[in-house]
């Protein structure tokens, strides 16, 4: 564990109806004043609720996603200064299922990140290698060459966090080994300017798993997809991100 500030960030994709705001609350309730940050970044549906649910609790909530327009004709669309008015404290950004799914490039995942910082948002950044170039010897170029282009000017530990998650291990209860997670956590850590910037792990991220990865050094946390959903899950996460 590094100097930088720890935190569980649950990713909810899409997934939740009003009925799962019990969730949000349990996870307050259980962690009145937690040893790390707590994060719940539901549907754009759910922030304004989930941000009433969670007032005056520990747990902030988060965006998925967000434009790089504060309004306009953006059909669909959701700004960073949206989801701050929604409640929102941190976004998620670049995610491999936006960069896949939507075509979302590096560049535009920076432009997104200055969005979100003049938002006064922390941008979570998500970079990571496709199996592909894992097998093919490519993680390390491949993840400084995204972590050097999804970085905009003015990034700080305040307003940004880096979340690892190879694309491999996303949803398919595969992990790197720790051996290979230490391997690019540190590449990542020595390329940052700020060296104070969390550094989260992500992709399948268990409670069976989690004390073992954050016991890594430059692992500052995790970023928690299917095992966020429930209390329960996450909150034996947490547990373990708080004992690192
Ligand atoms: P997972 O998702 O924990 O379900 O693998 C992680 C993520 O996509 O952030």
């Amino acid at each position: 564990m590094s100097d930088a500030c720890k935190l569980a960030a649950g990713n909810w994709k899409m997934n939740g109806l009003r009925a799962d705001l019990d969730e949000a609350r349990a996870l307050a309730e259980a962690f009145p004043k937690p040893g790390c940050g707590v994060l719940l970044c539901p549907p754009a549906t759910l922030i304004c609720a989930m941000a009433d649910v969670l007032e005056g609790s520990a747990v902030m909530v988060g965006g998925q996603d967000c434009h790089v327009r504060e309004s306009g004709a953006h059909t669909g669309d959701v700004s960073a200064q949206m989801l701050a008015d929604a409640g929102a404290r941190q976004v998620i950004l670049g995610h491999s299922e936006r960069r896949s799914d939507h075509g979302e490039s590096s560049a535009l995942v920076a432009a997104k990140a200055q969005a979100a910082h003049a938002a006064g948002l922390v941008a979570i950044i998500c970079i990571g290698e496709t199996e592909a170039e894992r097998d093919a010897g490519q993680t390390l170029n491949v993840v400084l060459a995204q972590l050097a282009d999804s970085l905009p000017e003015g990034t700080t530990a305040a307003n940004t966090v880096v979340a690892y998650e190879p694309v491999w291990a996303i949803g398919t209860g595969r992990t790197p080994t720790l051996g290979q997670i230490t391997e690019v956590h540190d590449a990542l850590r020595a390329a940052l300017r700020d060296k104070a910037i969390s550094l989260l792990y992500g992709g399948s991220v268990k409670p069976g798993n989690a004390s073992e990865i954050f016991g890594i050094e430059n692992v500052d946390g995790a970023l928690v997809g299917g095992a966020s959903l429930k209390a329960q899950d996450f909150g034996a996460i947490i547990a373990a991100l708080e004992q690192a």
